[in-house]
């Protein structure tokens, strides 16, 4: 099949740059990819020189594959990622992950900036990712299947897996950091939410809101790779204060929690 053609070009191409054998990944949201220029020994490629990789344009990314080491891991870090508010489809959205599996990785961190849609939540929080909705209609995985990729009908009952996500609690705890559990709802974007649909989204169940994640931790998911998100809550969603989002306070907010978030995910990744 193409895409699996597709797929072992593009590791062709990164095996020419690296002898390493990534076996955890980290897709890293916005303000948070100075996380991959902590990795040793690291061999740094730009997406734009990647075969059958998006272009990307988001601001705020770096839009580069990172692959280096952490103590005696080997972490393939995506800096920045393709959006579908960009225009892509979601398989371009999630090709990465497909490369990712290909390169041996079995462990994926994903992580993002996303707005607090629980009112006990305050900016600045992180929050593990415990389950998720969709609200956009839209699924990776819709078209042909390839079984050589994962299977048709996909369980989701635990897409965020428990036991990385007690590693992930541990760690926390041992650090002092307070980490917030919730769920994460996908909005397509690019818009923020209006205050009514925020109502919506706190009424269907959802922690928090944003427009990334999802996509990728499915592909992950059908790929059989163990999978966990963690959120930065950057800012409260629309209609819990009374004044408007801006793309800014994002960027502030996450730059903010950068150094927690940083020794947080080291200490995971050594586990
Ligand atoms: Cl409030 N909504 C969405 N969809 N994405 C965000 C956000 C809100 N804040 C940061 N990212």
């Amino acid at each position: 099949m193409h895409q699996t053609d597709d797929i072992l070009e593009s590791l062709k191409f990164i095996q020419e740059h690296t002898d390493l054998k990534p076996t955890v990944g980290i897709i890293l949201g916005s303000g948070l990819g100075p996380f991959a220029d902590t990795l040793q020994n690291a061999v740094r490629i730009p997406y734009s020189a990647i075969p059958h990789f998006a272009k990307s344009e988001a601001v705020g990314h770096a839009n580069e594959m990172v692959i280096g080491t952490i103590a005696d891991k080997t972490v393939v870090a995506m800096k920045g990622r393709f959006h579908y508010y960009e225009g892509f489809s979601l398989e371009q959205v999630t090709f990465p992950v497909r490369v990712m599996k290909a390169l041996g990785v079995e462990k994926l961190i994903i992580t993002n900036a996303c707005g607090a849609v629980n009112k006990a939540f305050n900016p600045g929080d992180l929050m593990l990712i415990t389950d998720h909705i969709n609200l956009t209609a839209a699924n990776p995985l819709m078209g042909p299947n390839n079984p050589e990729l994962g299977t048709r009908f996909l369980d989701v009952s635990e897409v965020y897996n428990k036991s990385l996500r007690q590693t992930i609690k541990d760690v926390a705890q041992e650090q002092g950091v307070s980490l917030r559990e919730g769920v994460y709802a996908w909005w397509t974007g690019p818009t923020y939410e209006t205050p009514a649909e925020i109502r919506m989204i706190r009424t269907l169940g959802a922690d928090a809101v944003g427009m990334s994640t999802v996509p990728e931790a499915l592909v992950a998911h059908h790929s059989q790779i163990k999978t966990v998100g963690i959120s930065c809550l950057t800012n409260m969603a629309c209609g819990i204060l009374d004044q408007p989002l801006s793309h800014d306070e994002v960027i502030e907010t996450a730059e903010r929690v950068k150094s927690t978030f940083l020794n947080l995910v080291t200490e995971v990744i050594k586990r």
